[in-house]
């Protein structure tokens, strides 16, 4: 997506020569206008797998996945990092693991809100190592639903988490894909 880029270009920041850091329009400030299209391209793309929910996980992954219920008309769930106390019929629980922070934390999706007729689309911000799509698609499984597809909006191609998810057999489309980050450059993979 050029537009996406060409924001990337111009407002990210390398941090270490691994991290992007998008917060004027993704991970702090949201520029809903951008969201508004990146939805319309999620849309266009997942549309015709037969989504029936978006399903995310919090924070930062909420905007874009609004933004791709709206455009298919669906609803949105976001998995909680936190226990919620009003769990109706109990919740489904996974471990996420984080490499930066080297910790498993769990992740909470209530029972109630898949079921095994749901053809679930899941919306992150970022791709880096799939710990956390993978822990999604985790969830909607042991919901008996099926995964109709994993939208990225930022995948940092130099890591792992693309090739695991392709080789999980998952439909997966970023759209930008970062080949490199070296010397706090960024570079697209399809420059
Ligand atoms: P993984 O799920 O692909 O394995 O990613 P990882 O554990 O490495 O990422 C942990 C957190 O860091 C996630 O956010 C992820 O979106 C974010 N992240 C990973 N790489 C980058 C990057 O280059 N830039 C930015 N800005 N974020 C990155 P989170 O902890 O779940 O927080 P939230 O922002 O969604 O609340
Ligand atoms: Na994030
Ligand atoms: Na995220």
């Amino acid at each position: 997506m050029e537009e996406l880029k060409k924001r990337i270009r111009e407002e990210g920041k390398v941090i270490d020569g691994d991290i992007l850091k998008v917060d004027q329009f993704l991970n702090h400030q949201i520029d809903p206008m951008l969201m508004k299209k990146i939805g319309d391209q999620f849309a266009a793309v997942f549309r015709p797998a037969g989504v029936s929910k978006v399903v995310t996980i919090e924070s930062s992954g909420i905007a874009p996945a609004l933004m791709t219920g709206l455009a298919i008309g669906v609803p949105v769930i976001f998995a909680r990092k936190k226990k919620p106390l009003t769990l109706n019929g109990g919740a489904l629980v996974t471990d996420i693991y984080s490499y930066t922070k080297e910790v498993r934390n769990p992740v909470y999706l209530e029972k109630d809100m898949l079921s095994p007729e749901d053809r679930v689309l899941i919306i992150d911000d970022f791709l880096a190592n799939g710990e956390a799509s993978l822990g999604l698609t985790r969830l909607i499984e042991m919901a008996g639903a099926t995964v109709a597809g994993i939208g990225i909006v930022i995948e940092k191609a130099f890591q792992d988490g693309r090739k695991r998810l392709d080789r999980s057999g998952y439909s997966v489309f970023s759209l930008a894909r970062i080949a490199s980050l070296d010397h706090n450059r960024v570079s697209f993979l399809d420059d």
